[in-house]
Formats: structure tokens, sequence, C-alpha cells
């Protein structure tokens, strides 16, 4: 048996995990920073870093205590994320490892969530088509076998998570905007409002999430009175929309064999349902609880790359626009 301790502290998570095999959660605890930033309708990176410092090294020793305290290596998120608050991780996770003697496994914060469907005991199946959707990303990624990946679109503008987040705002949403606007278009109509869908026509794989934020400012400037959980319905219907069908533009062109839906915005209930209705290969997204950030699926990654001769040095620095391929 091989056991990960894992670290994720690249954006308002705080997160420690122990993984065995690379498959199997012992433990995975998740600080959210979420009520320090709420007021502020967004992440402010000094607030994160500083909860972050505050909080990873009790974290860690509970964590430990709980579990045991062997462990074979130490996985931790190298980037992409906000600088200071990945600072923390791997300046804890390197003094860990060294004084140790323990192999340092740098992860891509989305790799990370490419694992993520993986960590329910069995270990993880490539090829497969990934849809990545946070609140910093949007891609489809195809995944020829483990840690060799090609990049088959991207949004050219907003992530998608961050149009959830950003359209909440406009509609005096709390933060963060994508659970809150899945909760108010519970209530409404997704056909009142024809917001556009980017790019949905294009022949290629990108995507293009500003112009339909855009449409929904100017729809609630003419409408001061609009019905506010109808507008929610439609843009999440809008989102949404753009999602499966470039999903299955890339299921075609790629023949991929299964589908992992991974990121925060694959916990959308309106995305699952419709996935699992209407793709015809499995669809592969992890528990509601894992599609946020976490360190369980970084120790997943993790413990793969070491698996595949991927071990990280010392010289470990973070790279906040690290690029997945
Ligand atoms: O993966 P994640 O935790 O952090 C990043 O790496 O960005 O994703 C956070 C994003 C936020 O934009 C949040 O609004 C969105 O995921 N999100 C959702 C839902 N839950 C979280 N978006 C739509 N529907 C949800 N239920
Ligand atoms: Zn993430």
């Amino acid at each position: 048996m091989s056991r990960v301790l894992a670290i994720e502290t690249s954006c308002d998570e705080t997160s420690v995990a122990i993984i065995d095999d690379g498959c199997r959660i012992v433990l995975n605890d998740i600080a959210s920073q979420i009520d320090f930033h709420r007021e502020f309708g967004g992440v402010v990176p000094e607030i994160a870093s500083r909860q972050h410092t505050e909080i990873i090294s009790q974290m860690t020793q509970r964590a430990l205590s709980t579990a045991g305290d062997r462990v074979d290596a130490i996985a931790v998120t190298a980037g992409p994320g906000l600088m200071g608050s990945l600072l923390v991780g791997v300046c804890f996770a390197k003094a860990f490892a060294y004084a140790r003697e323990l192999p340092l496994v740098p992860v891509h914060h989305i790799e990370g969530h490419l694992f993520s469907p993986f960590l329910q005991g069995v270990p993880p199946e490539f090829p497969a088509l990934a849809l990545v959707v946070s609140g910093g990303h949007t891609q489809l990624v195809h995944c020829r076998a483990a840690h060799e990946y090609e990049l088959l679109g991207a949004t050219r503008d907003d992530a998608v998570g961050e149009s959830f987040d950003k359209v909440a705002r406009l509609l005096g949403l709390p933060y963060p905007g994508g659970p809150s606007i899945q909760r108010a278009a519970e209530s409404g109509n997704p056909r009142a409002y024809a917001f556009p869908r980017g790019m949905v026509h294009s022949d290629n794989l990108d995507f293009s999430y500003s112009g339909l934020k855009t449409a929904v400012l100017y729809t609630l400037r003419e409408n001061p009175n609009a019905n506010l959980a109808d507008i929610a319905a439609s843009f999440q219907a809008a989102a949404i929309d753009i999602l499966v069908s470039k999903t299955q533009s890339a299921l075609e062109r790629t023949g991929a064999p299964r589908l992992l839906v991974v990121g925060g915005v694959a916990a959308n209930r309106l995305l699952r349902d419709r996935l699992a209705a209407e793709i015809r290969v499995p669809v592969l997204a992890p528990p509601i609880a894992l599609c946020t950030d976490n360190a369980a699926m970084i120790g997943a990654a993790g413990y793969s790359r070491l698996a595949h001769g991927f071990a990280g040095n010392m010289r470990l620095t973070p790279n906040p626009s690290l690029f997945l391929v």
C-alpha cells in the first residue's frame, strides 16, 4: 500500500488529504474561506494566503493524528492559482518532504480535477474526453493516457464558473454564484429569455461566455422589474446548453470511450442531468463534494504521477499560470 499526503491551497480552500493507492480516500479535510470573502463578492488574494498560513499546520497535524503518522509521499498543487496561496502550500510541502525525506510531487490543479472521478476505490481509466468546468477554466481535454493530454478547446474570455459568479453578482445573489444561481433557477422559467449561446455554431471547440453575461446585464437594465428566477433559469439553460453542445462535438471528433466532467461547475444539477440523458458514452463525474477544490484529487493525481516517474525536487516553485499542455 502506498499512502500520499496531499495539500491544496491554490485559491480559497485549504485542504489536506490522505489517499491510499491513489484511489481510496482515508481523509479529505477542506476548510472553506467563503465566509471571509463573501462580503467582497469574490476571492481577496491577501486574505486567502493569510487564512491558508493560519491553518495549514494544524490541519496536517490533525490529519496525521487521525489517519496514522506514516506517509510515503507528499503531493501539492504547484499551479495555476493565486501566487500567495500556492506559495503557502508549496513551501509547507517542501519543508515536510525535506524533514521526512519523502518524494515531493507537484500537481497541476486541473490535472487534480481530472483525477477527481477516480477516488471511489477503482483505479483511473483512460483514454477519456474531459470537460473541465471551474471558476478559472472551461476546457475540453483529450486525455489519451494518464498524463498525456491534448487541449481541444478552451474559453476565449470568461470561464463558465466565472460567468455564474458574475451573473449572480448582477442579480444580487451571494458568492459563490454557481450554487446561488442553481437555487434561484429552480423556481424560474428557463425559456423566459432567449440568451445567446456563444460560439455554439462555430466549427471549433472553443467557448465564449462574456456575451452571455453582457446579455443578462442589458436585460436587467432594460427590465428593472424582471423576475430574477426567470433570468437565473434562462442564464443557466444557455450556459449549460453551450457545454453540452461542445462536448457532443468533441466526443464525435475524438471517439473517446468515456467522458469525465470535472471542476466546480460539474456540481451543477442541470449539467449532470443533461449529460446523463444526452451523452452516449459513460459519464464519470465526482460526487458533488469532490467537484470543488479539494486535496483528495491532488493526492490521486500525485500518486499517478509518482507511479509514472514524475516526482519533483526541492527546487519546486509555484507557477500561477502553469499550463496543463
Ligand atoms: O473548481 P472550483 O472549486 O475552483 C476553481 O478551480 O475555479 O470551481 C469553483 C466554481 C465557481 O465559479 C462556482 O460558482 C462554480 O464552480 N460552481 C457552480 C456550482 N457549484 C460551484 N457552478 C454552477 N452550478 C453549481 N452548482
Ligand atoms: Zn479547481
